[in-house]
Order: C-alpha cells, then sequence, then structure tokens
C-alpha cells in the first residue's frame, strides 16, 4: 500500500500502553501512516485503552464522542477517517464498543496489534471488525522492529516489554483477566531489540512488563534465564548507559535481581515496587501474598545491597473492608519506608474481580479523605527525598528541551527530573548537574564545571532535538 496517511495515536493509562502505541505506529508505518500529533487531520485514529483507573470506560466512550464528530466532519469534506480501539478496555468489552459508539470501525485485542494492517484493510472493504483473540503464536515476532529514525525521533529512552500478562490475580485488579497468563520473551529477541535501540542512540532502556520480575524468558542456554541474567546480558552492551524496570511485585523480588542492584553499575538506583497497602489484613483480602514486615524486610534487604536505592509504589485507598486502622498502618509504612514517590489510587470495583464482590465497600466519602492524607504523606516524602539532594552533584541524562526556552531536562539515576538552563546540543548526553533549588516533583541546577566541557558522552545525534 502506498501514499502517506496520517495516523494518530492516543494513549490512555501505563507506560505499558504508551510502549505498545509506540509499536502500532512502527508495524503501520510500512503500510504508509505517518504519525500525527492531532487527531483533526488524521486518517486513522487509534485510542490504546486502559482500564485500570477509575471510569476507564466512561473516558473513552466520552473520547469517541468526540472522535465521531470528526469522522462525521470528515466525511462532509469527502474525507474517510477510520476509527480503531484497542488496549485492555477493547479486549475486555469487545463487541460491546462498537454497539455503543456505531463511529467505531475496528475493535483490536492486546495480542493481535500485528495483525493492524490486515485488520485495517478489512475493516475498510468489509465494515466494522473485532478481533480479540488470544492467538496461541507469539505476538512478539510479528510487531515491526522500529527504523532507526523512529527510534531516534523519539528520543534517548525506550521501553522494552520483556514479559506481559500476568498470573498473580490481585482481588482488585483485571490485568490478568485482560492481559492473560503470564508470558516472557526469548532473552536473544529482548537484547536484539537493545542492540538496535542502542545503536540507533537510545541510552536508557527500561524494561516493562506488567509483572516485570517474573520475567524467566528463554536463554540462550535453553534454560530460563531470570530477569537479574538479562540485566547482566544486557548491561554489557554498547551505548546501554542506564537500565530500569518497571511494575515488579514483592513476591518476585529474587535474590540475584537483589544482588544486580548492587553489582550492576547500569542498573538504575530506583525501584518501582508497589505495596498497594500497609495493613496485613486488607493485604491478605487483596491476595498480595505477603505481610507488610515481609516488605520492610525486603525493603530493607534491597537498601543493604543499594543504600541510596529511590522505591516509589503503587497505594489502593479504600479497599473493600478497609477500617481506619487498616489505613493507618498504610501511613505508617510510608513513613517508615521514606519514599521518593508513590501513585495513590482510590479503589474502584472492577466487574470479574474478587473485590468487586465483596460487601463492604467503602464510602466514597471515606475513600477521598483517606486519598487526600495519604497524598500528604507521600508529598511529604517525596520533599525529603528530593531534599536531600540539594548541592550534591548527579549525573543527568538530558532527554528533551523544557518548555521554557533555553532549558532543558534530564533525569537523575534516581529518576527524578532536572531542569537546567543549557544548549539543546546536551540532549541525549550524561552530564553532571550541582543540584541548587527544588520543587517536589523536579530539581534545579547547573551544569559542573569540568563535565560541561566534557562532551565525550554526546551521541552522534545529539542535537536533532530528541
Ligand atoms: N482500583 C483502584 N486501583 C487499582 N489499581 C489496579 N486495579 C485497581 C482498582 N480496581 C492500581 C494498583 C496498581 C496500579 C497500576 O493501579 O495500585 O498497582
Ligand atoms: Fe494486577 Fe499487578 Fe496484581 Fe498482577 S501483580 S494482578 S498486574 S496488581
Amino acid at each position: 500500500m502506498t501514499g502517506s496517511r496520517k495516523l494518530f495515536v492516543k494513549s490512555f493509562g501505563c507506560q505499558m500502553n504508551v510502549y505498545d502505541s509506540r509499536r502500532m505506529a512502527d508495524t503501520l508505518a510500512p503500510e504508509g501512516y505517518a504519525e500525527t500529533a492531532t487527531a483533526e487531520d488524521a486518517d486513522l485514529i487509534i485510542l490504546n485503552t486502559c482500564h485500570i483507573r477509575e471510569k476507564a470506560e466512561d473516558k473513552v466512550y466520552s473520547e469517541l464522542g468526540r472522535m465521531r464528530r470528526l469522522k462525521e466532519a470528515a466525511a462532509e469534506a469527502g474525507r474517510d477517517v477510520l476509527i480503531a480501539v484497542a488496549g485492555c478496555v477493547a479486549q475486555a468489552e469487545g463487541g460491546e464498543i462498537i454497539r455503543r459508539a456505531p463511529a467505531v470501525d475496528l475493535v483490536v485485542g492486546s495480542q493481535n496489534y500485528h495483525r493492524l494492517p490486515e485488520l485495517i484493510v478489512r475493516t475498510s472493504r468489509n465494515g466494522p471488525l473485532v478481533d480479540t483473540e488470544f492467538p496461541v503464536d507469539d505476538k512478539f515476532d510479528h510487531l515491526a522492529a522500529p527504523s532507526a529514525a523512529a527510534i531516534r525521533a523519539r528520543g534517548v529512552t525506550a521501553f522494552v516489554t520483556v514479559q506481559e500478562g500476568c498470573d498473580k490475580f490481585c482481588s482488585f485488579c483485571v490485568v490478568p483477566y485482560t492481559r492473560g497468563a503470564e508470558t516472557s520473551r526469548p532473552a536473544e529477541k529482548i537484547a536484539a531489540e537493545v542492540e538496535r535501540l542502542a545503536a540507533a542512540g537510545v541510552r536508557e532502556i527500561t524494561l516493562i512488563g506488567q509483572n516485570v520480575n517474573a520475567y524467566h524468558g528463554a536463554g540462550p542456554d535453553g534454560r530460563p534465564w531470570s530477569l537479574a541474567r538479562l540485566f547482566e546480558r544486557l548491561a554489557d552492551m554498547r551505548g546501554v548507559e542506564r537500565l530500569r524496570y518497571t511494575t515488579s511485585h514483592p513476591l518476585d523480588m529474587a535474590d540475584d535481581l537483589i544482588a544486580a542492584h548492587r553489582d550492576l553499575p547500569a542498573l538504575m538506583p530506583q525501584l518501582h515496587l508497589p505495596v498497594q497497602s500497609g495493613s496485613d489484613r486488607i493485604l491478605a483480602a487483596m491476595n498480595r501474598r505477603h505481610s507488610c514486615a515481609d516488605y520492610l524486610d525486603l525493603v530493607a534487604r534491597l537498601r543493604a545491597a543499594r543504600p541510596d536505592l529511590a522505591l516509589t509504589s503503587d497505594f489502593i485507598v479504600g479497599f473493600p473492608g478497609e477500617t481506619d486502622v487498616d489505613f493507618a498502618e498504610t501511613l505508617r509504612l510510608v513513613g517508615d519506608v521514606g519514599y521518593a514517590g508513590a501513585y495513590l489510587f482510590k479503589y474502584s470495583p472492577r466487574p470479574g474481580t474478587p473485590g468487586a464482590d465483596i460487601d463492604e465497600q467503602v464510602d466514597e466519602v471515606v475513600k477521598s479523605e483517606r486519598l487526600h492524607q495519604l497524598q500528604q504523606a507521600v508529598d511529604r516524602s517525596q520533599t525529603t527525598f528530593n531534599r536531600g539532594f540539594l548541592g550534591r552533584t548527579l549525573p543527568v541524562l538530558f532527554e528533551r528541551p523544557a518548555r521554557r526556552a533555553g532549558q532543558i531536562v534530564g533525569r537523575s539515576p534516581y529518576l527524578q527530573l532536572v531542569q537546567i538552563d543549557a544548549p539543546a546540543s546536551l540532549l541525549g548526553a550524561i552530564a553532571d548537574v550541582t543540584v541548587t533549588d527544588m520543587a517536589r516533583n523536579s530539581l534545579f541546577g547547573a551544569l559542573t564545571q569540568s563535565s560541561s566541557q566534557d562532551t565525550s558522552h554526546v551521541p552522534a545525534h545529539a542535537g536533532t532535538g530528541a
């Protein structure tokens, strides 16, 4: 197929979805679809939906209303627009989406993105189509590899999916149903993808998966490799300066992964390790299968391996049956761990999950009050964490221009945003920054004198405005 057509992908939700959106664009690029930043001029609109957040479906349907109006306006001007819904809501709702929003042409489940080119042709010829099958073959094998130019245009950091699905069945969570059983990609396929990204100028790789530290992909020796073993392989690669991973379950935090935080300098001292609650009673009801003391013990072992480890977490407030005493235990845990940040969620029942059937649902007003209190505790913790960096020097990987002219933004090893006055020629480089000021969410500073002269880290494409 030839001719240039425009593709607009809107991602809702987690980093998994951002990554999937990029892969969908890569798969469609050879079909002549170029990405556009606005829905108004797109020929194909894909909403990549997320089920986890509250009112996810409502948001998708209201967005579809807007897209329907765009489609009608385009039709009046003699232009066809296709609307596709992908992601977890597509997987969960299937044909229901087309019944409720007839402007939708295609519903594609999370396992079938590699079939997008074929599905789009079939939809344009034959009308609305739903494809939410779980195929038996390996979808990773079919997705198109991004070109070097595409990689460069997207910047110096990249996500690589190594694992999908989840077998943990936390009682609030829909992922095991929408994303299916846990699967891991073979190590060498991941290594090849990382090699390609590094060769194209990517400096930081984040390995992602719903339960990434349960990774057990086949190694080249035919035996399953752990995530730690995979990191050892990737840490040696030329051009790979920084490695991260997300999201992890405490039960899968194996000893060799803890040791990797001590032994691999490329593995950044930062870990997202959701605990969800500080109450043993609620943890049990959530089917998390560990206690609060187990989590604190794990944190202690991680910090013994890597004393400066920055920890973040997810918390759910108002899980069914959560009392004031349970909630106080969550507040205490936040104080005890000293988080660098956390994402907070009000419990929202997901149809089909065990949590939704529990009678003692917590009142919305109580949930909001607890969310507010917990947010204050997390904010205090984050401020304390960031304050500890005032006056210190940190290596920062510069990712993009800041909104304010003349400034650029990067990330510290601890994933903090760092903003400084510097030329765009430093984008893609790692340079030392002395921290002079802070806000809760970011650090400010100036290039440390000696490193501002040092351009040895600057990759060939620095200055292309990544
Ligand atoms: N209600 C509220 N929060 C949820 N999460 C997952 N499912 C729900 C739900 N039903 C949160 C968890 C998870 C994060 C990605 O979303 O905290 O770690
Ligand atoms: Fe959901 Fe994470 Fe629990 Fe898996 S481990 S069921 S993805 S919350």
